[in-house]
Formats: C-alpha cells, sequence, structure tokens
C-alpha cells in the first residue's frame, strides 16, 4: 500500500491503475465500521482507495474539528492489513485553495436533523466528496447508513450532477451491546459508555412497537424511544425524529405500507455528540437483532 499526500500524485497513480476502483472516504481513527466499509470496496471492486482527510469545512464553530481523534499509523496498518492499494492523506491546502469558493450545496434533504443542529455541515460534506470524486474518478463510493442522512444527500447530488459513480451502502456497525461505532465514542467516560446503549435500546423499543404492536402514530413512537433514552440516561436529546427517509422531512401522519420511516436521533453526553437510526418499516438489522439478548439479559 502506498500513501499519497497530494492531488496531483493521487490523480496520476488513479489514471493508471487497471480495472475498477472503490473509494471509502474517512476522517481517520479507523474503527470496524470503517473496515466494514473497505471490505464491501473490496468486495466490489479490484481496487480500494481510502481517503483519511478531517474536513474543515464540515465543522461549525465550537465543534470537535481540534480535538478530533487521530491515529495515522494505526490507520495506516489497518488499511495495509486490509489490503487497500491507496491511502491518501491530503492536507488541507491540497483540497482548499485559500480563496476557494465553490460550494456544493444539495437543496432540502440537508434542512432536517443534523442539517438544522449543524448549518452549513452537509455543504462541506458534499463539496468535500465531489472534490474527492473529481481526484480519484472512482467507480463505486462506499458509505455507511449510521450517517443516513449523509447518505441521502450524497447520492441525491450524484443523481443531479450527473457523476459516474454507483454509491454504496452497508448496513451500521455496532458493539456487542448495540452502541453504534463512531470515532467520537472514544470521548465517552466509562459512565457515559455504559449510559449511550440507551440509543440503540430507544430505537430497538420503537421498532418493537411499529413492527409488534403496529403502532403508528409518529408522536406515540417518539415517545417511547424519548422514555427509554430520559429514563436511563443522563443524555441531552438533541433530535429525535421520525421522517420519511426519501426526503428527510418529518412524518406527520401515521405511515402506510408503502411509506418508509425513519427514527433518527443525535444524543449529547456532555460534549459528545452520537448519533443513530433505524428503518422502523424494515426488519430489525442483524447488529440489533445480538443487541437485543444483550439488553434482555441486562
Ligand atoms: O462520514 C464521514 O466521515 C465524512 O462526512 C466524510 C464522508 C469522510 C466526508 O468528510
Amino acid at each position: 500500500m502506498e500513501i499519497i499526500t497530494t492531488t496531483s500524485e493521487m490523480r496520476r497513480l488513479r489514471a493508471a491503475l487497471p480495472g475498477s476502483v472503490a473509494f471509502v472516504p474517512t476522517m481517520g481513527f479507523l474503527h470496524e465500521g470503517h473496515l466494514a466499509l473497505m471490505r464491501e470496496g473490496l468486495r466490489r471492486c479490484d481496487h480500494l482507495v481510502v481517503s483519511i482527510f478531517v474536513n474543515p469545512t464540515q465543522f461549525g464553530p465550537g465543534e470537535d474539528i481540534e480535538k478530533y481523534p487521530r491515529d495515522p499509523e494505526g490507520d495506516a496498518q489497518k488499511c495495509r492489513e486490509l489490503g487497500c492499494d491507496f491511502l491518501f492523506t491530503p492536507t488541507v491546502d491540497q483540497i482548499y485553495s485559500p480563496d476557494h469558493s465553490t460550494v456544493i450545496s444539495v437543496k432540502g434533504l440537508g434542512n432536517t436533523l443534523c442539517g438544522s443542529s449543524r448549518p452549513g455541515h452537509f455543504d462541506g460534506v458534499t463539496t468535500v466528496v465531489t472534490k474527492f470524486f473529481s481526484i480519484l474518478s472512482p467507480d463505486v463510493a462506499v458509505f455507511g447508513q449510521k450517517d443516513y442522512q449523509q447518505l441521502a444527500i450524497v447520492r441525491r447530488m450524484v443523481r443531479d450532477l450527473n457523476l459516474p459513480v454507483e454509491i454504496a451502502d452497508i448496513p451500521t456497525v455496532r458493539e456487542h451491546d448495540g452502541l453504534a461505532m463512531s470515532s467520537r465514542n472514544r470521548y465517552l467516560d466509562d459512565e457515559q459508555r455504559a449510559q449511550a446503549t440507551v440509543i440503540s435500546r430507544a430505537l430497538l423499543t420503537a421498532h418493537r412497537a411499529y413492527q409488534g404492536e403496529s403502532l403508528r402514530k409518529p408522536s406515540a413512537l417518539i415517545e417511547r424511544a424519548r422514555a427509554i433514552i430520559e429514563a436511563d440516561s443522563e443524555g441531552r436529546i438533541d433530535y429525535l425524529q421520525l421522517v420519511d427517509p426519501h426526503t428527510m422531512f418529518p412524518v406527520v401522519q401515521a405511515p402506510g405500507e408503502e411509506d418508509g420511516a425513519l427514527l433518527a436521533t443525535a444524543v449529547f453526553f456532555d460534549g459528545t455528540r452520537l448519533i443513530d437510526n433505524i428503518r422502523l418499516d424494515q426488519p430489525l438489522p442483524k447488529a440489533l437483532l445480538g443487541a437485543r439478548s444483550v439488553a434482555c439479559q441486562s
């Protein structure tokens, strides 16, 4: 595996690659969730390029860019072991000129959930992802369902701009007790880490109500989930919403058979903001089946 730090070199090497190329964009501090994205890339394509870039334009003022966890050697080792061809780790000035003035913005889908809590965040994501697509011309790019809104926005952008890349996705990878894997989990102290399982338990409870009791009233489903988070943790809910997975807009009436229903949440544990989601209208994901038995034992 080669580590590439300049845009010109990355372009040159990519152009020389025979066969298909999968791309996994990351901000580093790689965990099993990232490795699953990479495995999916390798399953689909002949070559894999991974980027590590803590993208300044997707962080708002006062957010955690300065303390965002980093582990360049550990990350390189993981990519190497997994069979990645190139690890692209550009510096900020390789990606953004000092007077850069072009922003890619997808309207509508980013107005709710993380988009309203973190103004400008998705413009930063779509701008940097477009830049990477331009540098790497991947055949396939792989994203995780944990960032469901991000995935929907990137898909819309690719469609609207006729970009020649297929967007693939994989289910959220979880710890054994259900907590969605995230680089930010490492900010949690032991007590917060134990409490953070309320998030997946809350989603599971709403899923059980939707599938098992046929509960459809959005406010009632949200209340079931909220009650778990509020009773069993000191987490502060940033948002907890039932949205249409195609538009990301809140569902106000009981969803019909052919409508989707995505329950999405962001919860703060002190300064650490964790996100998670579940499709209530779909079967329970495998990773949550395991968590359900852990929750029952405790
Ligand atoms: O999901 C992330 O880690 C980031 O938003 C991404 C896609 C790497 C863009 O910076």
